[in-house]
């Protein structure tokens, strides 16, 4: 049995969804012959450290009755630099006005010779390359599959399934909210509003929502792909971006009435753009509701479509756990 040894850095929705998922999967991944040993979770009061592996269920358990799944007042980052472990699972809150505090975490675990797997779009918006860096400095993994299109599998699918081939270009529906609140306005008529509160309650919405409907989480997803799949150095700032907010109610009805529904797409290439597109509504990029999609061009293999749910606790904890075993396997 190969034992790897993971903290969890977070514990909001998607770090609960982790040992969630992991709970799940024991006998699944140790019928493989891999161990997956939680051995620190950290949010924001504290930490709970236990070098023979944490109780996933109490931990969840703690954290759903007090709010906290801290047993100490060890800090993120003190578990990350003491606490002997393999991974780093970064899933603190996204911040993408200066990367904190998932920047200062990555950092560490590099410097303390550890992989790092996150779903944190801020830091690899704002400063992808310097992390690359330091993994590659350190000779470390650096897997961050969650950071776009939750489950949808768009890193894997272009460096491994697709390795070999050139990527000319990438179109694609990167945010959930948006396409959620533009499918129910154009297919149930619903106000803006009352849909934007929708999406909040699904748990899909940012926590500050202008960054799904200005485009800005969307603008953040288009980079880290520019990034990791174009080799470009680019930031969100780069992005030209229109969102989702002087769409009407009558655009959106005409375009119904001539067979187009109108998404707010994302594209790499040349240029990366952000902008409300009308669609044809037998077109692979029309798919409704919070789901995502990534239409990827490529020079041996033609165009390949892939759409699925962009965002959710499980969903997101789906591509965490196929990068945590990736470094398990090759590590
Ligand atoms: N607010 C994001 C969305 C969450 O709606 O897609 C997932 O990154």
């Amino acid at each position: 049995m190969k034992t790897v040894k993971i903290s969890i850095i977070g514990f909001g929705a998607v770090g609960q969804g982790v040992a969630r998922s992991l709970l799940d999967k024991r006998d699944y991944l140790n019928k493989q012959g891999i161990d997956i040993r939680v051995v620190g979770i950290s949010d924001s009061k504290g930490s709970e450290i236990n070098a023979a592996g944490i109780d996933l269920e109490s931990a969840l358990l703690r954290k759903k009755q007090k709010g906290t799944v801290a047993t100490g007042a060890e800090s993120a980052l003190e578990v990350i630099r003491s606490v002997e472990h393999d991974i780093v699972v970064e899933v603190t809150p996204t911040n993408i006005d200066n990367g904190k505090p998932g920047f200062g975490n990555m950092r560490a675990a590099f410097e303390a010779g550890r992989h790092v797997v996150t779903s944190n779009k801020g830091p690899l918006a704002l400063r992808f390359a310097e992390l690359k860096e330091a993994a590659e400095d350190n000779g470390l993994f650096f897997r961050y599959e969650a950071t776009v299109g939750g489950a949808v599998p768009i890193f894997n699918l272009v460096h491994e399934a697709l390795a070999g081939n050139t990527v000319i270009g990438i179109e694609g529906i990167l945010n959930g909210t948006t396409n959620y609140i533009l499918t129910r306005m154009t297919e149930e008529r619903m106000p803006y509003e009352l849909v934007l509160r929708e999406a909040q309650e699904l748990g899909i919405a940012e926590t500050d929502p202008t960054y799904d409907v200005e485009g800005i989480d969307s603008a953040c997803k288009l980079v880290i792909i520019a990034n990791s799949i174009f080799g470009q150095d680019a930031t969100y700032h780069d992005v030209d971006v229109t969102g989702i907010t002087k769409i009407t109610p009558e655009a959106l009805e005409l375009a119904n009435r001539n067979n187009y529904v109108v998404k707010l797409v994302c594209e790499a290439g040349n240029k990366l753009t952000v902008a409300p597109r009308l669609v044809p509504k037998r077109h692979p990029l029309a798919v409704g509701g919070t789901l995502n999609v990534a239409s990827i061009l490529t020079d041996l293999a033609g165009r390949i479509t892939i759409s699925g749910k962009g965002a959710g606790s499980i969903e997101t904890a789906s591509s965490v756990l196929s990068d945590i075993l990736y470094i398990a396997r090759n590590s």
